[in-house]
């Protein structure tokens, strides 16, 4: 199957899987279902449950099995940026090519739609169809690269960090917690799911930390590059927020060439599998070299 074409048909197993784990449905709390839906739903490139099912094909999985997994996945994403764009945060109005969930609904709903992903997906998780240890496996790792020493500690570094002048040690350590943890978690989960051997983890873990660090690098690099009407939300949002970025570190060109170092290192770490790891590898690829 071409890349394109793997990733559009992923793309659409996961918006199915996402629409059925959270219904359209008449509810006493309908505005809690509506709210999650509008972020949820129809937007996003779903990287996070791409790299969860390809890890797991990798290594000889069947798709339809991983799905919920991987479902619940791009939930907690979608909470990380409901939460992210609220005003005492990023502040941002615009996310998805859409006005973020604060503005099209409003602060409290936003609140609690992020709050109702994050434990739908442990829900998720804890009824999934396969053995007890692995569902506490993934659970483990979901909680904690999502917690403090991950997504959620970076973002409040990020936040204590705005308006100050931070070293760049200071803020890789920032972007591997706030980002690079969960792209990490989803790595692993296709580990998991897989049961994969103890050195394959460790290399898969090697690779998802070096694309999760470049993932954000790029993010970065994007507010200040990409093209307003593609890029689906506010650009030089960083700039107004004065978060310290790799761009007003080290400059745009400084910043591209660690993005492709960081890439090359989890490529690298791929070489260490006894596997066909091209899917993986062209993954990469794509998310390190996005447009948007
Ligand atoms: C944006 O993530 C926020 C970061 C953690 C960098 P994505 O670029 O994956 O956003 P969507 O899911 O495609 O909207
Ligand atoms: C977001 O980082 C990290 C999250 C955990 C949501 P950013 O604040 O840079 O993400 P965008 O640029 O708003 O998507
Ligand atoms: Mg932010
Ligand atoms: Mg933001
Ligand atoms: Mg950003």
């Amino acid at each position: 199957m071409q890349l394109a074409q793997y990733l559009k048909n992923r793309s659409q197993q996961i918006e199915e899987c996402l629409d059925q784990l959270i219904p359209e449905k008449k509810v006493p709390y309908q505005i809690l279902l509506n709210a999650a839906r509008y972020s949820l739903l129809g937007g996003g490139k779903r990287l996070r449950p791409i790299f969860a099912l390809a890890t797991f094909e990798t290594f000889g999985g069947e798709v339809e099995k991983a799905l919920a997994a991987a479902a619940a996945l791009e939930m907690v994403h979608t909470y990380s940026l409901i939460h992210d764009d609220l005003p005492c945060m990023d502040d941002d109005d615009f996310r998805r090519g859409k006005p973020s969930l604060h503005k099209a609904f409003n602060e409290g709903s936003a609140v609690l739609a992020g709050d109702f992903l994050l434990t739908k997906s442990f829900e998720i998780l804890a009824n999934l169809s396969f053995p007890d240890a692995i569902k506490v496996e993934l659970i483990s790792a979901l909680s904690s690269h999502s917690g403090d020493h991950g997504m959620i500690g970076g973002q409040i570094m990020d936040l204590a960090a705005e308006g100050r002048e931070i070293d760049l040690k200071h803020l890789q350590l920032i972007h591997q917690f706030k980002t690079g943890a969960l792209i990490k978690a989803s790595i692993l989960f296709g580990a998991i799911l897989a049961e994969v051997s103890s050195d394959e983890k460790k290399a898969l873990e090697e690779f998802g930390e070096n694309v999760g660090l470049a993932f954000q690098i790029v993010d970065d690099i994007l507010d200040v590059t990409a093209p307003q009407d593609k890029h689906g939300k506010k650009i030089s949002s960083d700039k107004i927020n004065q978060k310290s970025t790799y761009v007003t570190l080290l400059g745009l060109e400084h910043a591209k060439i660690l993005a492709q170092e960081s890439l090359a290192k989890a490529k690298d770490a791929l070489k260490k599998i006894p596997r066909d790891t091209g899917l993986l590898f062209e993954l990469s690829n794509i998310a390190v070299n996005r447009q948007i």
